[in-house]
């Protein structure tokens, strides 16, 4: 049985990478749904929708543990999904709760009172429907005692990374630090909050405070992810990596191969 990997397009592919850095033998199935992407500026209703669509996708292709490597996903569809559609055996996570769980230090079950974790502020970028959500400041203030949380949208840095147009890309991460920095000059940390923006991780680096920490979800939601198969190791299984997407095969893996560096060979879903 493989595990599934879902998102709205190349992003989760930073995730998937992660994973198998950690898990090399392990079976995966990686669906993008490039022919929605983005989903970050539309409505919540559409999000849940495709969604459900794209995790559906990974149950009939035999996953029984399906990942939304997308936060958009995670902040605005997964609870419900959780609640309202998913039945039986199969289980569905998303690369939100590992994220928060490191930065308080806290484990999400813990619904003891907010404390002082050290925490003072958090830089967050990410989609609109995921700063629109406030999920990621709900989540971290229901932990840790006094800290603020100051959101960019990333407009546009989602279209770009799918259009294969890094030098726009380039340019929308200048843009989009620099704004954050107007009201936030000095983030003790920022979190990448979309996992398109791993692929453009250096220029965020290069364009932060060199004291600020730069949180990387991949690596957080893959040791999560070990520690999850630990504990369920029915999910757990040795096989292939297939790469499905929903948009043109050749063209998504040629731009999968312009930001990782090495040939991901997608097929139509
Ligand atoms: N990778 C998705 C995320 O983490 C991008 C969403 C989009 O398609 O806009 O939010």
């Amino acid at each position: 049985m493989a595990i599934g990997v879902f998102d709205s397009g190349l992003g989760g592919l930073t995730v998937l990478q992660a994973f198998r850095d950690r898990l090399p033998e392990q079976a995966f199935v990686y669906f993008g749904d490039n022919a929605n992407a983005p989903i970050g500026g539309r409505p919540a209703a559409e999000i849940h929708d495709i969604t459900r669509k794209g995790v559906q996708r990974l149950f009939d292709a035999g996953c029984d543990l399906v990942v939304l490597a997308c936060n958009t996903a995670s902040a605005v569809a997964l609870h419900d999904l959780q609640v309202d559609w998913l039945q039986g055996d199969r289980r569905v996570l998303g690369v939100f709760v590992p994220v928060i769980e490191e930065l308080t230090s806290r484990d999400w079950g813990d619904n003891t009172p907010p404390t002082h974790t050290g925490l003072r502020n958090v830089a967050l970028f990410a989609t609109p429907a995921t700063v629109e959500s406030g999920a990621f400041a709900r989540e971290l203030k229901f932990r840790a005692r006094d800290v603020e949380v100051v959101a960019e949208a990333c407009v546009g840095l989602v279209d770009a990374i799918e259009a294969g147009d890094m030098v726009g890309a380039e340019a929308l991460v200048d843009a989009h630090v620099a704004s954050l920095l107007e009201r936030l000059p000095e983030p003790q940390s920022a979190v990448l909050g979309c996992t398109h923006y791993p692929l453009m991780e250096d220029r965020f680096r290069a364009a932060l405070p060199n004291r600020t920490r730069l949180v990387s979800q991949p690596e957080i939601v893959a040791d999560s992810l070990v520690d999850y198969l630990q504990r369920h190791p029915r999910f757990a299984q040795a096989g292939d990596v297939v790469y499905l997407t929903s948009g043109n095969p050749a063209q998504t893996s040629r731009r999968a191969e312009l930001f990782l560096g090495h040939p991901v060979p997608f097929t139509a879903a």
